[in-house]
């Protein structure tokens, strides 16, 4: 089988990039290792940046999402017992976030491709690829039973934090940038309303809490908890009281506690891996980069290096500008590291680390009242929440 673009992985980033590669009429294969199911139950990003709503729109899978996101002009963050709202769109000059599950956006790339026939491959074992550095890179794996070839001219890696496109690169042309932080979140689902029309972020020196949701029925809580935390020690109760001691009075008033629908933990970390590109093998969203989810930041970096790898592969097959491949890299990773600086920003400003000193908690609290009280404070906080513009790399 031969294909111009293999796409390993069928998150957001590779349905989003095969969903762009078809418009502008560019032959591509989709090779995933589990199931369509999978893949949609897995309940992950709730933000998404406008840049990111726009590509959706221009990838012509933005009906469902024009209907049912909801557009948030604010956030809340709470500071102990007070609640304190920072207006988005007054101070990034008119812009917004959309809250739209991932589930959401999976569902409707998926749905596009099979309304056009795309050829993807789930359920793939052993997923190889071979010669990336040469002109003609090719991939192999298992499904149904038979060994599949297919060879293409690029690859793109679009598998996550632990695919094989990064295994794929020889490690010494790789530098990987790392940061650990010494918990994780422990997430839960619930069909309830939510708490307010807002997200609220929390810090409290119990730890960090946030208040999410999926549409006006279905609610999305985090909490900061140990990273090794096992969800199954946490019943329904035990969450509830946890999350209610961390969030203002105010807030806790409208809380519903039905039961969870899913409890799951994250870990959190910061990674990025340089360059992201070996020849003709890209990487792209979770396997070139992590952050933690703080900042609501992952699905749209993911989106911005699609939005670059689209337009890249778009001028090489259309207009034969062989030095947009030089261009993937470093335009990719000037949002990236924006982006990941304020993930790690805001996760130290509003986590409880443990052991933290007397002094780190002061400078600390006083940091975020001045984030919260001065214009120049909410500006940043806003600005970079709401996100940039999607860069253009063909100039
Ligand atoms: P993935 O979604 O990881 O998709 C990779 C795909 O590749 C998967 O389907 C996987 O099965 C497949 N795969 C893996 N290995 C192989 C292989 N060897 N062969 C073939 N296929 C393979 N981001 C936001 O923007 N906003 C948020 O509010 C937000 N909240 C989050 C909350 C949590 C709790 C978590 C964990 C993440 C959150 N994120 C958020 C991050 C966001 O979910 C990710 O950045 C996003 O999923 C990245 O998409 P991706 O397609 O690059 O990778
Ligand atoms: C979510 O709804 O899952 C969500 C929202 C905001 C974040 C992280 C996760 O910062």
């Amino acid at each position: 089988m031969r294909t111009s673009v293999a796409i390993i992985g069928a998150g957001p980033s590779g349905l989003l990039l095969g969903q762009l590669l078809y418009r502008h009429g560019i032959d591509a294969v989709i090779i995933e290792h589990r199931s369509a199911e999978h893949v949609l139950s897995r309940i992950r990003a709730g933000v998404l940046e406008s840049g990111t709503v726009a590509l959706l729109h221009e990838a012509g899978v933005g009906e469902r999402l024009a209907r049912k996101g909801l557009v948030h002009h604010g956030i809340k963050i709470g500071d102990q017992n007070a609640l304190h709202r920072i207006d988005l769109t007054h101070y990034s000059q008119g812009r917004h976030v959309t809250v739209y599950g991932q589930t959401e956006v999976t569902r409707d790339l998926m749905e596009a491709r099979t309304a056009w026939g795309g050829v993807s491959f789930y359920d793939a074992s052993d997923v190889a690829i071979h010669e990336p550095d040469s002109t003609s890179p090719y991939v192999t794996f298992v499904h149904e039973g038979g060994e599949v070839r297919i060879d293409c001219d690029y690859v793109a890696g679009c598998d996550g934090a632990h695919g094989v496109s990064r295994r794929s690169i020889p490690a010494e042309r790789l530098s990987v940038f790392e940061h650990t932080y010494p918990f994780g979140w422990l997430g839960v689902l619930s069909e309830t309303p939510p708490i307010d029309d807002e997200l609220i972020y929390a810090r409290h020196e119990q730890g960090f809490a946030l208040c999410s949701m999926r549409s006006m029925t279905l609610s999305r809580y985090y909490i900061q908890a140990p990273r090794d935390e096992n969800p199954e020690d946490w019943s329904d109760d035990r969450f509830w009281s946890a999350l209610s001691a961390r969030l203002p009075e105010s807030a806790v008033r409208a809380l519903t506690t039905d039961p969870s629908l899913e409890k799951s933990l994250a870990p959190l970390r910061s990674s990025v891996t340089e360059p992201m590109q070996y020849g003709r093998l890209f990487l792209v969203g979770d396997a070139a980069h992590i952050v933690p989810p703080t900042g609501a930041k992952g699905l749209s970096l993911a989106a911005g290096d699609v939005s670059v790898l689209a337009r890249v592969l778009a001028g090489l097959y259309h207009q034969g500008r062989q030095e947009l491949l030089q261009a993937y890299t470093p335009t990719c990773l000037e949002r990236v590291w924006k982006s990941v600086r304020f993930s790690w920003w805001m996760t130290h400003l509003l986590h409880s680390f443990p052991e933290e000193d007397g002094f780190t908690r002061r400078i600390k609290a006083a940091e975020l009242k001045y984030t919260l009280e001065s214009v120049a404070g909410r500006t940043a906080l806003a600005e970079n929440y709401v996100g940039s513009p999607l860069a253009d790399v063909t100039g």
